[in-house]
């Protein structure tokens, strides 16, 4: 398993050619900023040189970078990244099982708030409802991400609908498409989907030690990538854009939403999020029918709870809770 966790001197040269896009900085003043000497220095540009990273060096001006390597890493995804806490610790894998179960490792050795683990490829993704996950690689993105918030465990399915309103506001930006949310957290567009969020929880009796957030986005895929019982009802943002979207990018967006609406959450509680979601919600207001495990149940979505719940009014005027179930439209 190929992994590379980003010294923490890379860290601090990258933010540096981040914020200096077009400058040039000199060995010192970059030693100055990392906290090494001007040989460590050096010695990581010489590093990121042999990974695709190209610089233009100049006598007396010192170092301006030029371009970033064709493929994903962690120093290309953390290049313009503007977030304090989400993604600043990055576990960038070239092929995993699932980046839930690693993330889920992390989170029980007690890897910090925000943390994101991110693959390439995933050999045995995960979906909602033990379904599989198909995440072939360079396609997509496929990313957890550990949270630690102090919240009551019945209120975790609110991470969640935030989680979606930040992936629906992250690929608006990006690629101009209006995505629209499925109840609880498919992201859809010209009704198909194109994102799955998998929350899941780590907790002691009644306190949550942390909630693992998986996000699976199919970005570049094209037809032929998916299996074929899934053609139907799955795409991806380049096969609705007609055009490769820069992954990178959309991660950064991502997490530069999410931890706007994370902030915004734990300040003044879940109704901004909750009325952000029913905007972008495609059921609300609509005739569903929601299939649970017991059963089917048939009405019009009115809504959500303060806890994510989706409620469906049958005909017989009747108010029904539901918690998991898939949802026809
Ligand atoms: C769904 O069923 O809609 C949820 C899909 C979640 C997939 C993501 S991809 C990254 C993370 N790792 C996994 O194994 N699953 C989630």
């Amino acid at each position: 398993m190929a992994e590379r966790v980003q010294s923490e001197i890379r860290k601090k040269l990258i933010d540096a050619f981040t914020n200096n896009e077009s400058e040039y900085l000199s060995g010192q003043k970059l030693a100055d900023i990392a906290g090494c000497s001007r040989t460590a220095v050096w010695k990581q540009i010489e590093e990121l040189r042999k990974e695709g990273f190209r610089f233009e060096a100049v006598r007396r001006k010192g170092y301006k970078i030029v371009s970033i390597p064709p493929d994903m890493t962690a120093d290309k995804i953390t290049l313009g990244l503007k977030t304090e806490k989400l993604g600043r610790n990055l576990h960038y894998h070239d092929s995993v099982e699932s980046t839930q179960k690693i993330a889920y490792k992390l989170a029980y050795e007690n890897a910090v708030e925000g943390t994101v683990v991110i693959a390439e490829e995933q050999t045995a993704g995960r979906g909602r409802m033990d379904r599989k996950w198909h995440s072939p690689k360079y396609t997509g993105i496929w990313m957890s991400m550990i949270l630690r918030p102090k919240i009551p465990i019945p209120k975790a399915p609110q991470l969640t609908l935030i989680t979606a309103v930040g992936v629906v506001q992250a690929i608006e930006a990006v690629t101009g498409l209006l995505p629209e949310i499925k109840w609880p957290n498919d992201i859809m567009i010209n009704g198909k989907k194109i994102t799955g969020i998998l929350t899941e929880l780590q907790a002691e009796s009644d306190r949550i030690h942390s909630v693992i957030i998986g996000i699976g986005i199919n970005v570049n895929s094209q037809e032929e990538d998916f299996p074929e019982e899934i053609r139907p009802i799955a795409s991806s943002l380049a096969i609705e854009t007609d055009r490769m979207i820069d992954r990178e990018e959309l991660i950064r967006a991502i997490l530069e939403k999410l931890e706007k609406l994370y902030s915004l959450y734990l300040e003044k509680g879940f109704l901004p999020i909750k009325l952000m979601w029913e905007s972008y919600a495609v059921s609300i207001g609509k005739q569903i029918i929601a299939r649970t495990i017991t059963g089917e149940i048939k009405g019009k979505a009115t809504g959500i709870t303060e806890d994510g719940v989706l409620l469906i009014e049958d005909s017989a005027g009747e108010l029904h809770h539901i918690y998991s179930a898939d949802i026809k439209i």
